[in-house]
């Protein structure tokens, strides 16, 4: 047998490390625009809408079967599958989270060296070393390898640690810094011209969007990438979790966070966008929608810094800063799937799966900086918009169908003894059986 398993210490240790996981990239370049490109407000409905009906069921989902199992994602499907059949397809679907999630690690790694690099621009300029920060700044495969080897480093460095002293040590600092620099950045942009407008595009619902199957995609997409849903990630940290916690309230604070964070996030960047636009800043792309994702952060936002003067750079150094905690505090949850698997399964010591899976997703992340253009959106699609959907839909097949309705009560019930006459008991149990999958499925053909 390999080594104790770990254990968070208490429930702001998960509660840190949980939100860490879901608070990520997709938050703060995913959501606001998303939301702003589709209707304002009226996106934000149907998103807190899906997020709950959808999304927390399904984290629950995790949360449960990894503490009841205390296991890495294949050991605790296995171990809630009582027929052959149902033990293979749990194999092959724990299998298939490691493999997704690596390689959602590996298209991670890129963008948050991309977030390193851009603060070490803005320190360069703090400094006075304007030479190396066109370099910083220039996409190159050279720059971007070496700082996917610093980002990859530093998760490996923290996931080796283990979990009370990696993961939830780790996420306890940087948690609250993310916030506490979110906010202070709201409150600036606020000040700056054309920000009302941002705040306009983001609030004022256009409620005749409602109905546009790209705006149901797109939010459901939105609220599984965002909780870090399908890929084990929740069930590793639910099997971390002590059973005296009370995991339907535990799994609706992770999804308040993670939602609470995304709102946040777009009133600090729509309102940054038109701000930005009121300085000259192009915002809009060919086809008139705004600009997302890479695009955004890596060209737009550092636009509007320069615009600001020697202010700016300062704002430019949270505003990565912010950016590298989100993205860190998700890298450790996506690395830990794989390494939990090795030490618990293969009884490998924890430091050395965690540089062997280190190695080889940094090994990946390099090949798709040297073949970025037909690797990168390729793996981003696969990954985030086929598996992880598919392997969702798979984690609500086996809590609802597979494991024994009695044995998941039982679980439950331990840290929530009278969960039984609660409201959570009363609805969940149908949501996943039934409205979960078809919705996934429904949205997923769409
Ligand atoms: N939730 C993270 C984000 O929003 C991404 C993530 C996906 C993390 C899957 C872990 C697993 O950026």
């Amino acid at each position: 047998m390999s080594a104790p398993r770990g254990e968070f210490s208490s429930r702001f240790g998960f509660l840190m490390a949980a939100s860490g996981s879901a608070v990520g990239l997709g938050n703060i370049w995913g959501f606001p625009t998303n939301a702003a490109s589709n209707g304002g407000a009226a996106f934000l409905f149907v998103y807190l809408l899906l997020a709950f009906a959808l999304a927390y069921p399904a984290l629950m989902a995790e949360l449960i079967i990894g503490r009841r199992a205390q296991a890495n994602g294949i050991t605790a499907l296995r171990s809630i599958s009582s027929g052959k059949k149902s033990r293979i397809a749990a194999s092959v679907v724990g299998f298939s989270g490691i493999i997704t999630v690596s390689l959602i690690l590996s298209f991670y790694s890129i963008v948050s060296g991309w977030m390193i690099a851009h603060f070490f621009d803005a320190m360069a300029q703090i400094f006075g070393i304007s030479t190396v920060s066109n370099w910083l700044t220039t996409d190159h495969p050279v720059r971007n390898s070496i700082f996917v080897v610093m980002f990859m480093t530093l998760t490996v460095f923290i996931i080796s640690a283990g979990v009370r002293n990696g993961i939830e040590k780790w996420a306890s600092r940087l948690m609250p810094s993310l916030i506490a620099i979110l906010i202070l950045l709201i409150v600036y942009v606020f000040t700056l011209p054309g920000a009302g407008d941002g705040l306009r595009a983001y609030l004022v619902p256009d409620f005749s969007r409602l109905t546009e199957p790209a705006l149901l995609v797109g939010a459901m997409g939105q609220a599984f990438f965002s909780l870090s849903l399908g890929v084990g990630t929740m069930l590793i940290y639910g099997s971390y979790i002590s059973k005296d916690e009370n995991l339907p309230v535990t799994g609706g604070l992770v999804a308040l966070l993670d939602i609470g964070i995304a709102v946040l996030a777009g009133l600090l960047i729509l309102p940054a966008m038109y701000a930005a636009l009121a300085n000259g800043v192009e915002i809009f792309d060919v086809n008139g929608q705004l600009i997302a994702g890479p695009g955004l952060i890596v060209s737009v936002l550092p636009s509007l810094f320069e615009t600001m003067g020697s202010i700016g750079i300062f704002v430019s150094l949270a505003f990565f800063l912010l950016m590298a905690i989100a993205s860190l505090t998700s890298s450790i949850s996506m690395l830990e799937v794989p390494v939990a698997y090795g030490v618990e399964h293969h009884g490998i010591d924890r430091k050395k799966a965690s540089i062997a899976v280190g190695v080889v997703v940094t090994v990946i992340s390099l090949m798709i900086v040297f073949n970025f253009d037909p690797l990168f959106d390729m793996v981003v699609t696969f990954t985030t918009e086929f598996s992880q959907p598919l392997l969702g839909f798979a984690f609500c097949i086996f809590v609802a169908w597979i494991w024994r309705r009695n044995d998941i009560l039982l679980e439950i019930k331990q840290g929530c003894p009278d969960a039984e006459s609660g409201f959570f008991w009363k609805i969940w149990p149908f949501y996943v059986k039934f409205i979960c999958p078809v919705a996934i499925l429904t949205v997923y053909f769409q």
